[in-house]
């Protein structure tokens, strides 16, 4: 037997199994596309979170930091650029050095690292 059959009820809902994700205070979007970033690397970036979470404790507790890549957010320029959530904080021109001020600043500290930020959503709390 299937896991849907129209010939019953064509309005059925197919059953999929639900994702589960662990808990986290905020989530990393990062680009790793290749438009915004033509002089970085993105994916070192991405790659070295990781270590900059275990370092600052985000890896675990109540400040846990998910991060995830993106391939494209259309901004498409002055890359690396990430995003922050639920904070609503875009961030530009994030080298490894920038990353250690976002981490110190804004994903242990609350504050928003004002000088990188080139677009805020509605969300921001900090
Ligand atoms: S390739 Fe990074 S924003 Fe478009």
């Amino acid at each position: 037997m299937s896991r849907h059959d129209s010939t019953e009820n064509p309005f059925a809902t197919t059953l999929v199994e639900k994702p589960k994700l662990g808990s986290y205070r905020r989530h990393l979007l990062v680009c790793t596309g290749p438009r915004c970033s033509a002089n970085s690397d993105p994916q070192a970036l991405f790659d070295s979170l990781g270590e900059h979470f275990k370092r600052a404790g985000l890896d675990a507790g109540a400040l846990r930091v998910k991060r995830t890549r993106a391939s494209c957010f259309a901004a498409c320029k002055g890359g690396p650029i990430l995003c922050v959530q639920p904070d609503g904080v875009w961030y530009y021109n994030v080298t490894l050095e920038n990353m250690q001020r976002i981490v110190d600043q804004h994903l242990v500290g609350g504050k928003v690292v004002t000088d990188l930020i080139f677009h805020q959503g509605p969300t921001l709390t900090a």
